[in-house]
Order: C-alpha cells, then structure tokens, then sequence
C-alpha cells in the first residue's frame, strides 16, 4: 500500500471513532443478516465483542507500515479464529459486510479512493489470516 492510501485508512477510521459503538452494530447486524448462521459462532456479549474488534483493526491500521509487528500478530489471531470456528470463505463475507458498514459510517466521505484503499487494507489482513490458517492447519 502507498503512504498516501494508508494515510487515507488511518483518517478515515479516526473519524469512525465517536461513532464506533453503532458502527459495529451496523456490521455484525448486516453480517447476520446475509449469513444468520455465523450468529453462532459468537458466544460473548456482542458491544464487547464490536469494542474488541474495533480495537484491532485500530491497531492493524497503524502498524500497517510496521509488517514485522503486524504480521504475527495477525498470525496469533488467526489461530484464535480457526478456534472460533472460523473458515477461509468467511473472510469474504466479512470484507464485503466492512466495506458496507465503512460506508454507511463515512457516508459522502468513502470516496472511491477511500474504498480502494480499505480493500486492499482489508485483503492484507484477510489474506494473512487464511495464510496463517493454510499453514496452521498444515502443521496440525
Ligand atoms: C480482519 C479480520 C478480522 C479481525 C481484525 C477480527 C478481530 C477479532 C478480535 C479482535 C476478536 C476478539 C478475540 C481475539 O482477539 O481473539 C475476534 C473474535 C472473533 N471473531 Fe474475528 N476478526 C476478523 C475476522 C473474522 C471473521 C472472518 C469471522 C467469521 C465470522 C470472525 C469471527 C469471530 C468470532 C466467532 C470471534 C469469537 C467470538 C466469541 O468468542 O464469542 N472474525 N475477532
């Protein structure tokens, strides 16, 4: 990614920050809505559960010019997904329900610049995390 496209995530998810409490609302009640079944793999209370997931992409987006850091760690929580149930084909529906929220959030402001940029935010941490989970279950 360039400078200018992280630089582009990082502002517009501090923007997301007063809001971040409904934001994740918005995405896990859209994510059970297109696949009802994924409810089930989540067994916490779901404020808790957005607060921790909002945490961590935080922290993924301003180690993403830092990928010795964030790439283990990526790595750890990946292997903490395979026990949460977790597939490679969830990944998909994840990014897709992101990118609605992150512009549901954004509104005017997910401009198309700031969407190419998520994406590929998104496909960096995605793909890490299905590698991991390839070379995880490899060692299995
Ligand atoms: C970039 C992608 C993702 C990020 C950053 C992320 C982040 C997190 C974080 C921070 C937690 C808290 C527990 C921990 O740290 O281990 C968590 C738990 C969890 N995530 Fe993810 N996640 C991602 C993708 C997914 C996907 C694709 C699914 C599939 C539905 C998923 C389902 C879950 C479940 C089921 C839990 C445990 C809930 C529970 O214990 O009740 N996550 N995730």
């Amino acid at each position: 990614m360039t400078p200018q496209e992280i630089a582009l995530v990082r502002t517009s998810f501090t923007k997301l920050g007063p809001i971040a409490e409904q934001i994740s609302a918005l995405f896990y009640a859209r994510l059970f809505e297109l696949d009802p079944a994924l409810r089930l793999l989540f067994h916490g209370d779901m404020r808790v559960q957005g607060r921790k997931l909002m945490g961590m992409i935080g922290t993924a987006v301003s180690l993403l010019d830092q990928p010795d850091t964030l790439m283990p760690m990526l790595r750890q929580l990946s292997s903490r997904h395979v026990v949460y149930g977790v597939r490679h084909e969830h990944y998909t529906v994840v990014g897709e329900v992101l990118l609605w929220t992150l512009q549901k959030g954004l509104g005017p402001e997910f401009t198309p610049e700031v969407a190419g940029a998520w994406k590929k935010t998104y496909t960096t941490l995605a793909d890490t995390m299905r590698g991991a989970v390839t070379l995880h279950q490899a060692v299995a």
